[in-house]
Order: structure tokens, then C-alpha cells, then sequence
């Protein structure tokens, strides 16, 4: 059996140990290396150093190699793509030779040096100047070479050949991108002769009993070889590491105010940089604490994407990332599913974030075959268990930001996991353990779940689950007795997720449920341009794969380019720090009520911002100082002398609460939280008496003209067809679980029957059935028009016929108009889309966007831009001349360049193609979004029954 297939996971490298930047001397060998691509694994070997390698490619390091036009990427979720046959792999093993000459710098001084591999992507063998070193899998896990004696001052050569597939294959079935490569740094570091090999921080913290943010702490460091511990800003210099300090007043560290304490550590040849959090993490009375809290996670999944380079993540590209996370009020990630560059945790620690660390494990497609020789129950694997773990714990466990360490994803359940969590414990008992796949929790601290319902969680939360039929009585309690997590919920596949809302309520009210993550942070598309240039993005199945999950790798908060998505805006409203909530209602005065939603620390430096707007114009502003906001605390601030309604319009008081200083991660003016409270509702005036229709054909009717079967053609010079009766939508990712029995009912293809069109005394009436071909289920719609002057007033009832099984996805109004209209401004939800189970971030005022700009860009184009709860909207041309409407109370609105059904048709962005006309929805609701794409469909109170409805609306030309 070749190395390829061991099931060893490495030979010839270093024991694991902590990853830390000292004064010892280092070298990247990032850049440009000789690269050459074989289709099998037995090519001729690369590692001679007189090869000549001068007819290869160049490739750059780290990288994934198919991103550079070596090969293809290939996508699957849960299947391997190859025949599952532990430890045997595919005789077609795309096999990459890396080669790189280097010289080391002429003062680089003798004796020790490591060569550190950050991560290699499947099997990495390598050699130093002919010698091989070793081998070793783990993608996402660090190893180390013991190279000093191998290295010359100049002409070395350095070759790696990577193979895609390994027996550690079948450790690595993440839901994700197959991208082999070298794809982390490559460094050799020296190793100064009495230096520090490993240490291991340890800094316990004991709040004081009035403030969860000082305390006391405990500091120690065990080291390999005696070191001396300096903290200067706690007076600690020359400390012998290894025994304890007591810190009489400290600040913990905590996801809120990540205090660090910088400190070195020392012998006579090496000084390591340390970074010190005070923090300590329990389980007491079945609830997580940090420095004795309760916390609530507000985190998402982070996978290493990047839509141009596959798995390498520049750090600014990172930095902007949790950048972009903080100013979204995110706490928590989930490190999915693998550890992630050590930067990641670096900047964690720095910026804030609780950090699920999650083991680099995953055997999922053992599930597609009943989960038959699963390696997690097989002694064969115990030692690549163990050896993930490890190297995970043993490069991360410095780092405050750990709260929970995690043995992997999607598993099955077997001795493996049980070995992993009894070493873990024995080497670090100051982390809980986490696994989602150990559903009677037998091996792990904390009970976690994905995607439970929202009534699953309430009754977790209620500590009144379902047993586990695995649980004996013994592990029944003890998994009822634990803390809650969903480490996934939420699956924003494309418009969505909805229910969030709802779910923080569960979090809010049983201290048992302690958050979770979303399903995911980041679409991983991969980036691709038309033939004429425009850009878009790939996902499974457009290289060609044999097999593949198709656009389920698109389902993140923010795009691939990382522009946030109208979820992570709706995530990040539900999560606010502040909860503005306006109160009274005595003339010109209100009491705004704020309260944090924060668990550790306070939040200072705040100002409120109000606005009183009348239909969206302003009528006055204003500012009030905010004292600092304990953790969980309220406080009321009284606004006087608001501006008094004049009665003409709808008048709202926004309130918005900011914060005054610069932060590392959101300037001064970070929006924390806001609210709004109507301070006069609209007056509507009575509408002037209407004219009766003329007689003939075409029906004249004021302003209107209508064609023979009763469908508007003109509203004084303006041109457009409908409004007519619509019920479709183009099927978003998570309408998964209605899409069937929607084509079947044949909603995407309604005929329109005219039943009558009658000119009465009031204007027009004209009755219509709609419904699908071989369908008996269809719905009755009248439509009664009027006309008021210039204004035409339609009030449509609907009324189902037959026996309606489904939601609809929509009941509204299509109309169109020619594509010159394009300028819209409404007075209602917005600036982004909404709808009704994912509408926090709505506020009601006066915007503006293009038709354009109305558009959500989904990866994979679906049901989009929905701008909720429309008191009037005008779609105006450039002259400023167009269409008027007016919601009765209000209508929901999208406009686009296209019909839902070529919405429903395009696979790619770049299939949208604009035409000569703008379409338009005004509806009466849509159906909820949910969670349906991986999780619970649509909340009942979101769903859109056939019921009988009356919608209306009132038109006029402009
Ligand atoms: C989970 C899995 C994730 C992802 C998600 C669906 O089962 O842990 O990796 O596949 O579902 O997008």
C-alpha cells in the first residue's frame, strides 16, 4: 500500500506545539515556486535536487492550484467524489510538484531550524536537498520539519509534492470546495539553542462581585525550558513563568472589551511576544458562563473562502472580514470546520469574538452508505484522530478567543470522538467541549444542534427534549442538564434566512439556549467573467463535475466579494447592542427607552440621534447625551419639544443610538441601534366622487383606457399593461420545501379567464378566474375600478375556488411599464429589501433607488427586492413624468427588468437580461422566507394561505 493510503497521519515531522512569533529569526519561502501537475500520484518523483525543472509552470505559494488554471475545482456537500473504500483512493490522484531554489540570508545563524507547512491540502511529501523529510496530512493543521542540519548558506531546494487525494480524504468531506494545494505560509524559523520549543498561557479571572469586567487573576505559564515572564503594565518582570501569579485587580477579556495584556516571555536566547486575556469559561447549573455571565453567542460559521484565490485568505482581506462582522454586532464564530489560519484567532483576540475552535474532521458521506465503516469508530483511525486534535489544541490553546473547543463536524459517533475529547480534557480542562454530532452527548460539555425548529428549541430551552434512544437514564440528565447552542441555524442560501427573530426571542427567554451560529458568513462563489466581461460567479457544476451540490455552497451573509447581503442587515438589526423603544404619547413628548443587550460590559460613549419626519421629509432633528449603559441595563431618555405633527401627513420619530468615539473597528457614528414610534398617523381625504365609464371599445374610464378584456392599457399618456392578479414568484433557495407542490399546482402558469367586463355606475367592474391548466383549484378575482378626478382607484377581491393545498408565494398586482421609468421613490420599508419573517431592518421613510439598485444580486438569481409596507411609490422617467401608486393602506413593491419567470429561469447573474419594459408587483404579501433551504420552513404566521382577500390600490400619472 503506497503512503498515499495509510492510515498514519504523518511521518517524520515535529510534535505539535503552540504557533507564536519570538525574536528567533524567520524566513518566508512564499512566492513564486516551479509547479508541475500530474494526473496520477506515481509521476516521477520531484525532490533530486539536480532536477531540471526548468520546462515547468510557475505557481504561486500558498495557493489552491486549481484557481490558477491547474486542474478544476469540484463541489460536493456530503458525497466523496470518489469510490468509498477506506484508506483507498482513486487511481487518478491529480498530484502537484512544488520546487523552490532559495538561499538563506547570508547573517542566518546556525544550529536549529524548523520548516513550517501552515496548511497543505490533501498529502504533502517533502524534501530538503535530496533528503525527504516526511509526509503528512491534515489540510488545515500546521507541521513542522527539523531541517538546520539539512540546510546550505546557498542553493537549496525545497520540493513538495502535494497529492490531492489521501487516505485523510476521508477525514475532510467538509461541505465545501475540493481545492488542493499549498494554500498556507510556508516558513522556516529558527530555533536559537536553549529557546522556547511550547508554553501554555494560562490566565484564569474571578470578577468582582459588582462588576463582571475587573476581578482578579491567575497567571501562569508552563514552558518547556525555564522562561522568565514579563507583564509590564502588571508590574510582572523576570517572573520565573512556570509559577503563579496573583493579580489583585485586573480587566478580563471578554468578546465585548477584548483587553489584552502584552507581555514576553524569555530565556537568554529567545523573547516571545505573548498576548494576555484574563477569562474564564464554566458550566454552572447547565448554563455557559465567561468570567461568571451567561453569554449569549450572536456568531456565525466562518469557512477560508476567497472567490479568486480558493482557499488562501490574504490577512487584509481578513481584517476586512471581521472588520465587517464587529460592525454587524456579530460575537461569536464558529471556526467551520476546520482551524483557521492562526491570524484569524490573532485578530479575534484583538478585536472580539467568542470562538468556537473546530477540529479539522469531517466524514459525512460514511452517512450516504448508513454510515458503514465510518472511521470514527475505527481503532484504524484513532491515531489521526488523535493527531488532529492535537495539533489543533496545541496551536491554538493560547488564545483567549477559545471559548469551546470542537472535535469536528458530521461524523457519525464513535470511540474516536470519545479518545479526542478524553485527551483534550486531560491536556486543557479549562475549555468545554463541543460536537454536534454526538446527539446523546456522551462525550462532550455542551448539547448543540443544527437547525431545530424554533418549537424544538422551545422545548429545549424548557429542558423538556425528546430523549435521546441511544440515553440511558444517567446521560438523558446529563444532557438535559447542559447549556444550548445551535451551531447552525439560520441557512442564508440566497434571500434569507427568515425567523431570526423569533429565535433570539427563544435565546432571550430560556437561559439554557445560549445563541448559535448562523449558517454561513460567506457564499463561496468562485469569480468568472462572460466572454464580453461581465462578472459572475460559479458554483457547483459549472467545471464539469461528475457529481456536485449545485449552488449549495452559495449560502452566506455576504457575497462572495464580501458585500454584505440584505441577511447579514437583518442578522445584524435582530442582534443590535442597544434596543431603542419609544414610549408615551403626551404632545411633543416621548421617553425613549434603551436597554443593552450586551452580557459582560458596558457600553460608553453613546448618543442618541432623533428625527421627526412627516412622509419622509424631515421636520427636525436633534441630539441627547447617553450615559454609559451597563451590561443589560436600561435607561430612559426624555425628549421634550419634538416637533408637533401638522396633521398633514405620517409623522415618525426615529431614534438612532451611535457611538461618539472611533472604535478599532467602526468609526465614531457607529450605528448601535435604533427604533421608531409614529407620532401621527395619515389622514387620507375623501375622494372626490367618480366618474362612470364610457361605453365602447376601448373602455374609457377618466384618465384609464382598457383594452376588450378588461386590462389596462393607459393612464393618461402613459402606457402600461395590468395591473392583473399574480401569485408567483421566482422560487428563492429556502422556498425548498414548497417549490414541488407550487409547479405542481401550476402557479408559475395561471391563465387569466375573462368571465365579464362591465362598465356600472361606479366605473368598472370586470371578474376573472385564474388558474392553472388540469387544476380545479383556481381563485375568483374581481377587479372594481374607479376613477377620481386623475386618479384611478382598483379594488380587487380574490377569492379561492376548489381546495387549496399550498401557500402562495405571493397575491398581488403585475403591471408594466415601459423600461424608461426606471426612478423610484417611495415612502414606506426600506432602504433594503424585506419581507415578512426578515423585516427588523425596515424602518419607514423616504427613499430612493433605481430600478437597478432595487435588484438583490443573489449568486443564484431568485425572488428579490421586495421593499415592504409602501404607502406610495413613483416610478418616474428622466423628464420626472410617470406612474404614481398608492397602497390602500399600503402594498408590498418590487420592480425589475424582467418577468419572474425569467427570474425563475436564469442560473447565473449574467443571465438577467434587461428588457424594454419595467415589471412591477404591488402586492397584498409575500410568502415568508424560513430557513427551508437546510432547516425549518417558513413560522406559520408568515405563511400565505389562499384565503379570501381584498387588495387596493390607487394609480395616477405624474
Ligand atoms: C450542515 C453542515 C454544513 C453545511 C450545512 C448546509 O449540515 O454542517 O457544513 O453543509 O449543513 O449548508
Amino acid at each position: 500500500m503506497s503512503y498515499v493510503e495509510e492510515y498514519a497521519p504523518r511521518v517524520g515531522s515535529l510534535p505539535p506545539r503552540a504557533a507564536f512569533t519570538s525574536t528567533a529569526r524567520t524566513l518566508s519561502l512564499n512566492g513564486t515556486w516551479s509547479f508541475r501537475l500530474s494526473p496520477r500520484a506515481d509521476a516521477p518523483e520531484p525532490g533530486a535536487p539536480e532536477l531540471d525543472d526548468s520546462g515547468w509552470d510557475t505557481l504561486p505559494v500558498p495557493s489552491s492550484w486549481p484557481m490558477h488554471g491547474h486542474g478544476k475545482p469540484i463541489y460536493t456537500n456530503v458525497n466523496y467524489p470518489f469510490p468509498v473504500d477506506p484508506p483507498h483512493v482513486p487511481t487518478e490522484n491529480p498530484t502537484g510538484d512544488h520546487r523552490l531554489r532559495f538561499d538563506l540570508p547570508a547573517d542566518w545563524p546556525a544550529g536549529d531550524t524548523v520548516l513550517r507547512f501552515d496548511g497543505v491540502d490533501s498529502l504533502a511529501q517533502v524534501w530538503l536537498n535530496g533528503t525527504e523529510l516526511g509526509y503528512s496530512t491534515g489540510s488545515r493543521l500546521p507541521v513542522e520539519y527539523a531541517v538546520g542540519h539539512l540546510l546550505r548558506p546557498t542553493g537549496n531546494v525545497l520540493a513538495v509534492r502535494v497529492h490531492q487525494w489521501s487516505a485523510a480524504s476521508y477525514l475532510e468531506d467538509q461541505d465545501m470546495w475540493w481545492l488542493p494545494g499549498i494554500f498556507r505560509d510556508v516558513t522556516l524559523i529558527h530555533r536559537p539553542a536553549g529557546g522556547l520549543t511550547d508554553f501554555f498561557v494560562h490566565a484564569d479571572f474571578e470578577p468582582s462581585e459588582t462588576d463582571p469586567t475587573v476581578g482578579t487573576g491567575l497567571l501562569r505559564v508552563d514552558t518547556d525550558v525555564p522562561a522568565r515572564l514579563s507583564v509590564p503594565e502588571l508590574g510582572i518582570t523576570d517572573h520565573p513563568a512556570d509559577q503563579q501569579v496573583d493579580i489583585g485587580c485586573v480587566t478580563g477579556w471578554s468578546a465585548e472589551q477584548p483587553r489584552l495584556y502584552h507581555g514576553t516571555l524569555a530565556t537568554d536566547t529567545e523573547t516571545v511576544d505573548i498576548r494576555i486575556g484574563f477569562r474564564t469559561v464554566s458550566i454552572v447549573d447547565g448554563v455557559l458562563l465567561v468570567n461568571g455571565r451567561r453569554i449569549l453567542l450572536r456568531g456565525v460559521n466562518r469557512h477560508e473562502f476567497h472567490p479568486d484565490l480558493g482557499r488562501v485568505v490574504p490577512e487584509e482581506t481578513l481584517r476586512a472580514e471581521l472588520l465587517l462582522m464587529k460592525r454587524h454586532h456579530i460575537n461569536a464564530i464558529r471556526t467551520s470546520h476546520y482551524p483557521p489560519d492562526s491570524r484569524m484567532l490573532a485578530l479575534a483576540d484583538e478585536l472580539g469574538f467568542w470562538v468556537v475552535d473546530e477540529c479539522d474532521l469531517e466524514t459525512h458521506g460514511f452517512g450516504r452508505n448508513d454510515w458503514r465503516r465510518n472511521p470514527s469508530d475505527d481503532p484504524q483511525w484513532t491515531d489521526a484522530y488523535l493527531d488532529r486534535m492535537r495539533r489543533m489544541v496545541e496551536r491554538d490553546k493560547n488564545h483567549p478567543c477559545v471559548i469551546l473547543w470542537s472535535l469536528g463536524n458530521e461524523s457519525g459517533i464513535g470511540v474516536n470522538h470519545g479518545m479526542m475529547a478524553d485527551w483534550t480534557r486531560r491536556r486543557d480542562s479549562s475549555r468545554p467541549i463541543h460536537y454536534e454530532g454526538d446527539y446523546a452527548c456522551r462525550y462532550v460539555d455542551v448539547y448543540s444542534r443544527m437547525y431545530a425548529s424554533h418549537d424544538e428549541v422551545d422545548a429545549i430551552g424548557r429542558r423538556a427534549e425528546e430523549r435521546h434512544p441511544d440515553a440511558d437514564d444517567a446521560l438523558d440528565a446529563r444532557r438535559r442538564g447542559m447549556p444550548f447552542i445551535l451551531c447552525e441555524y439560520g441557512h442564508a442560501m440566497g434571500n434569507g434566512p427568515g425567523g431570526l427573530l423569533e429565535y433570539r426571542e427563544l435565546f432571550e427567554r430560556y437561559p439554557r439556549c445560549q445563541g448559535g451560529f448562523i449558517w454561513e458568513w460567506l457564499d463561496h462563489g468562485i469569480r468568472s467573467h462572460t466572454a464580453d466581461g461581465r462578472e459572475f460567479f460559479r458554483y457547483g457544476g459549472d467545471f464539469g463535475e461528475e457529481l456536485h451540490d449545485g449552488n449549495f455552497v452559495i449560502d452566506g451573509l455576504v457575497f462572495p466579494d464580501r458585500t454584505p447581503s440584505p441577511g447579514l442587515t437583518e442578522f445584524a438589526k435582530v442582534i443590535e447592542p442597544v434596543r431603542v423603544e419609544i414610549r408615551g404619547a403626551a404632545p411633543g413628548r416621548r421617553t425613549v427607552r434603551l436597554r443593552s443587550t450586551r452580557d459582560l460590559a458596558p457600553l460608553t460613549d453613546l448618543a442618541l440621534r432623533w428625527r421627526v419626519a412627516v412622509d419622509g421629509e424631515q421636520v427636525g432633528t436633534g441630539e441627547a447625551k447617553v450615559g454609559d449603559l451597563a451590561a443589560g441595563a436600561t435607561a430612559d431618555v426624555e425628549l421634550t419639544d419634538l416637533p408637533a405633527p401638522d396633521g398633514t401627513g405620517e409623522c415618525w420619530l426615529t431614534v438612532t443610538v451611535v457611538s461618539t468615539v472611533d472604535t478599532e473597528w467602526a468609526p465614531a457614528g457607529h450605528v448601535l441601534g435604533d427604533g421608531q414610534g409614529l407620532l401621527a398617523a395619515a389622514r387620507r381625504p375623501a375622494l372626490p366622487a367618480p366618474v362612470p365609464a364610457g361605453a365602447g371599445s376601448p373602455v374609457e374610464l377618466g384618465p384609464a383606457r382598457f383594452d376588450a378584456d378588461g386590462v389596462l392599457r393607459a393612464l393618461g399618456d402613459l402606457t402600461l399593461t395590468g395591473p392583473r392578479l399574480d401569485v408567483w414568484r421566482a422560487p428563492i433557495d429556502n422556498d425548498k420545501p414548497y417549490k414541488a407542490a407550487w409547479r405542481k399546482a401550476g402557479l408559475h402558469r395561471m391563465h387569466h379567464r375573462t368571465d365579464e367586463v362591465r362598465a356600472t355606475a361606479a366605473g368598472l367592474l370586470v371578474r376573472t378566474h385564474v388558474g392553472a391548466a388540469a387544476r380545479d383549484a383556481g381563485l375568483a378575482v374581481e377587479y372594481r375600478w374607479s376613477a377620481h378626478d386623475d386618479l384611478l382607484r382598483l379594488v380587487v377581491t380574490v377569492t379561492p375556488r376548489g381546495e387549496w393545498t399550498v401557500p402562495l408565494p405571493r397575491l398581488g398586482l403585475r403591471l408594466a411599464l415601459p423600461s424608461a421609468y426606471d426612478s423610484v421613490t417611495w415612502f414606506g420599508g426600506g432602504p433594503g429589501e424585506a419581507y415578512p419573517d426578515s423585516r427588523q431592518a425596515a424602518r419607514i421613510d423616504r427613499f430612493h433607488a433605481s430600478v437597478d439598485e432595487l435588484q438583490t444580486p443573489y449568486v443564484f438569481p431568485q425572488e428579490n427586492g421586495n421593499r415592504t409596507a409602501v404607502r406610495w411609490a413613483t416610478l418616474l422617467d428622466a423628464s420626472g413624468h410617470g406612474l404614481r401608486v398608492e397602497g390602500a393602506p399600503t402594498i408590498e413593491l418590487t420592480a425589475r427588468r424582467w418577468t419572474s419567470e425569467q427570474l425563475a429561469r436564469a442560473t447565473h447573474t449574467t443571465d438577467l437580461v434587461a428588457s424594454d419594459r419595467v415589471y412591477v408587483n404591488l402586492d397584498h404579501a409575500q410568502h415568508g422566507l424560513g430557513s427551508g433551504s437546510c432547516g425549518p420552513a417558513v413560522l406559520p404566521a408568515y405563511e400565505l394561505a389562499a384565503e379570501p382577500t381584498t387588495v387596493e390600490v390607487r394609480l395616477r400619472a405624474v
